[in-house]
């Protein structure tokens, strides 16, 4: 197949290319198709002095301004290998053929559509992720905030994660425990970290799994369903089910899933909190232990409200939403308001989850 070529776009809109839905233009805007799009970049010296900005599905990013006075990159690699050796060169993507048992590599490039990806490893009958079915976003996002819903996060199946360093156009093979993985958190969301472009994402996955169903209402709802040996697709079903009835459709509502993280607050703070409010739900982790910002929102009295063209969600106070015609400034402002009334009420803060650029 002919190489498509690599263009620049310019005063590029950006409304398709974040959730938000935001009337966001940017200055440049590069389409990746292939890795010697980005040794051309480098090539012409595209990343020297210039405000860059990797861009994966928009879906866990804010824009401040309306106007972007940069250049954004954007992952369009697509592929997605099963039983991959280590060996395999990620500059000639090969199509494994394997049928083994037991521990699988599934290698995806950086520009497939998250939720795809996982419904095609549920249709392969390959157990690690279902419970992340329906999370927006591209795969090549994964590794950097470590996504995480029901109990499971991207970085208990990610093996490697495969970049380039856009400052001179080295491959960079980072291993799981290089990425330094936390609670929504990697070593790709650092400033000094922000020129590795990722490329691929390799995950070790398992054709002999078990399921995942103690995190909230999972089991709950399979057993109203009278599902009580559930399968792979059982699973990713009832999660997509459940993820619907309380998140905002997607290109629908303007949203980027959760907008705040979960505090971690000290058991001692815990405690505290607990005899004013018995009813506070609690994770304990080894950090302290972590609270619910959705519940503090909804609380402190947010949950469905609405001003101007932007909201609190009335099904889940931790997703702020957009309803359209609206601009950055008024989430912004909202967040602010919700934060300072956290905080008064209960004296915690809650930081954005999204990336505000
Ligand atoms: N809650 C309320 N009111 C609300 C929202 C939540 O009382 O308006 C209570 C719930 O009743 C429950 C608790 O808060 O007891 C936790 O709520 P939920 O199970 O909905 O999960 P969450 O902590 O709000 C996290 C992730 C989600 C992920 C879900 C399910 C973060 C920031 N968010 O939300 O991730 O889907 O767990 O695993 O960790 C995302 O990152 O964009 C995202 C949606």
């Amino acid at each position: 197949m002919e190489r498509q070529e690599l263009k620049c776009e310019r005063q590029k809109s950006l409304l398709g290319n974040n959730t938000m839905g935001f009337k966001i233009v940017a200055k440049k805007y590069y389409e990746i198709n292939a890795l010697k799009d980005i040794d051309e970049l480098i090539e012409n010296n595209v990343f020297d002095d210039e405000k860059i900005l990797i861009l994966g599905g928009g879906s866990n990013i804010l824009f401040k301004d309306e106007y972007f006075d940069g250049t954004i990159i954007h992952s369009n690699l697509k592929g997605i290998s099963i039983d991959v050796d280590d060996d395999d060169d990620i500059e000639t993507q090969r199509l494994g053929n394997s049928d083994t048992q037991g521990l699988i590599t599934v290698r995806c490039m950086s520009g497939e559509i998250w939720k795809d990806f996982v419904d095609f490893t549920v249709k392969n009958k390959l157990y690690g992720l279902e419970n992340l079915v329906d999370i927006p976003g591209s795969v090549g996002a994964s590794p950097v905030q470590n996504i995480g819903a029901y109990g499971v996060e991207a970085k208990d199946s990610i093996e490697y994660v495969y970049t380039i360093d856009l400052t001179n156009g080295d491959r960079v093979i980072f291993k799981n425990e290089d990425c330094h993985f936390a609670y929504r958190d990697s070593i790709f969301k650092r400033e000094e970290n922000k020129k590795y472009f990722i490329v691929a994402v390799d995950f070790k996955l398992r054709r002999d799994g078990e399921l995942k169903l103690d995190y909230g209402n999972v089991k709950d709802y399979l057993l109203k369903k009278n599902i009580v040996s559930p399968t792979l697709n059982d699973v990713a079903d009832a999660i997509k089910n459940i993820r619907a009835d309380k998140l905002p459709e997607v290109g629908v509502v303007g949203s980027v899933g959760s907008f705040f993280q979960n505090p971690i607050v000290d058991t001692d703070v815990f405690q505290k909190l607990k005899e004013t409010y018995p009813d506070m739900p609690s994770y304990p982790n080894e950090n302290g232990v972590k609270i619910p910002a959705g519940w503090l929102i909804d609380k402190a009295g947010w949950k469905g409200h609405k001003e101007n063209h932007v909201g609190v969600w009335d099904k889940q106070a931790l997703v702020l939403v957009h309803y359209g015609d609206g601009k950055p400034e008024e989430i912004l402002h909202l967040m602010k308001k919700i934060q300072d009334s956290v905080k008064e009420k209960f004296d915690i803060e809650i930081k954005p989850e999204v990336n505000i650029v």
